[in-house]
């Protein structure tokens, strides 16, 4: 592990002259789906059963006696499917023939992209509902304290029906406001094992769906302690096994899976290893018309919805310093967190 190569976000593949894998860095080893060791001296063909593109890059960038860039072609691996842009370069040094292969995944630049754009707009929005939602309680208390007053006023009690409205509508608005300006606990972090977690909140459902409903388990008993909040992880993976069970109305299966994932990027930081958590249904799939806001307040699917479960979700995961998202068609539904087993410590601060 002493290669510099080693901890670059971009996968490199050398080869010998004979097309055989010499080495792998580890991106290229996420991104293939294969290890170094699997993929030592085989030949590249059937690294790569069908990729024409890749072979003729090869031959264009021997023929060229220099790099030779390939945009936008699909690889497919045995165990990975990618858009990638791959540039090739020929190595002439003696005793050191062959070619270094250079892999830039397509999806992956577009969706750092996208999720900038998302967590810039994530920022605005919140602070857009938090004013939102205090310049509405402040005249909301003196609706109810008004309709309050005017309830003993009023000389004929058939009238209080309408004064108990204003005040219970009142009341139900003014809860809705409190949630929206959840307040900012401290978190309380210790080290855990998430399958404390993901246990808790099966047999919390399981408990409210005795019937119908199957949880089924995909762990990976070895994953090292997470360093985390239990209360708020609880939260997370609760809120979003509940809109599961709502959308299959109860009936259906539910997947919880863990992993190691290698080589991710997390609030801009890479890290080495990270911690996966997806959660799967069969049920119906998120509609069309909201699947691009879900994690926004307030967007909700059901008629009695409230619309904050997976923004408080978000919430909680970018406060671990981890991220949410979610894919989403008629009988697959998953969502994956990812969160780091290192936290980035604030720098200190006081005295030793
Ligand atoms: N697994 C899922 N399958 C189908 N729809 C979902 C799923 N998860 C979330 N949704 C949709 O996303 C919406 C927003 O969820 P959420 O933020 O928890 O708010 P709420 O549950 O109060 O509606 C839900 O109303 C639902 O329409
Ligand atoms: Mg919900």
């Amino acid at each position: 592990m002493n290669s510099p190569l080693e901890w670059l976000a971009t996968a490199v593949m050398t080869l010998d002259s004979g097309r055989r894998v010499t080495y792998l860095n580890p991106a290229a080893e996420n991104l293939l789906g294969v290890s170094a060791t699997t993929a030592h001296r085989v030949v590249l063909e059937s690294l790569f059963p069908h990729c024409l593109a890749l072979l003729e890059a090869l031959a264009s960038s021997s023929a060229r006696d220099a790099s030779f860039t390939e945009h936008e072609i699909s690889i497919d691996t045995q165990h990975n499917h990618a858009l990638v842009s791959v540039t090739v370069t020929p190595v002439d040094e003696p005793g050191s023939e062959g070619w270094v292969l250079e892999f830039r995944q397509i999806d992956q630049q577009v969706k750092i992209a996208r999720e900038e754009r998302m967590l810039l707009q994530q920022q605005a929005n919140k602070e857009l509902m938090r004013n939102l939602a205090h310049e509405i309680k402040n005249p909301l208390g003196g609706i109810r304290g008004a309709a309050q007053l005017l309830q003993h006023e009023l000389g004929r009690p058939e009238l209080f029906e309408y004064t108990k409205v204003i005040i219970q509508e009142a009341d139900r608005l003014q809860s809705l406001m409190d949630r929206l300006l959840t307040p900012h606990r401290m978190q309380r972090l210790v080290h855990l094992n998430i399958h404390e977690v993901l246990e808790r909140v099966r047999s919390i459902i399981l408990a409210e769906h005795p019937a119908g409903l199957i949880i089924r388990r995909d762990y990976d008993t070895s994953l090292p302690e997470l360093e985390g909040d239990v209360e708020q992880l609880i939260q997370v993976v609760l809120n979003i096994v509940r809109n599961a069970v709502q959308a299959m109305h109860g009936q259906g299966l539910i997947v919880l899976r863990t992993r190691v994932v290698r080589h991710v990027t997390l609030s801009r930081k890479l890290h080495k290893k990270a911690l996966q958590v997806q959660i799967i249904d069969n049920g119906p799939g998120i509609p069309e018309e909201i699947k691009e806001q879900i994690f926004y307040p307030l967007v909700t699917g059901r008629p009695e919805g409230t619309g904050l479960g997976l923004t408080l979700a978000q919430a909680y995961v970018q406060q671990h310093q981890g991220s949410i998202e979610c894919e989403s068609e008629p009988g697959r539904t998953c969502f994956t967190l990812l969160f780091p087993f290192e936290r980035e410590r604030e720098v200190p601060t006081g005295r030793k």
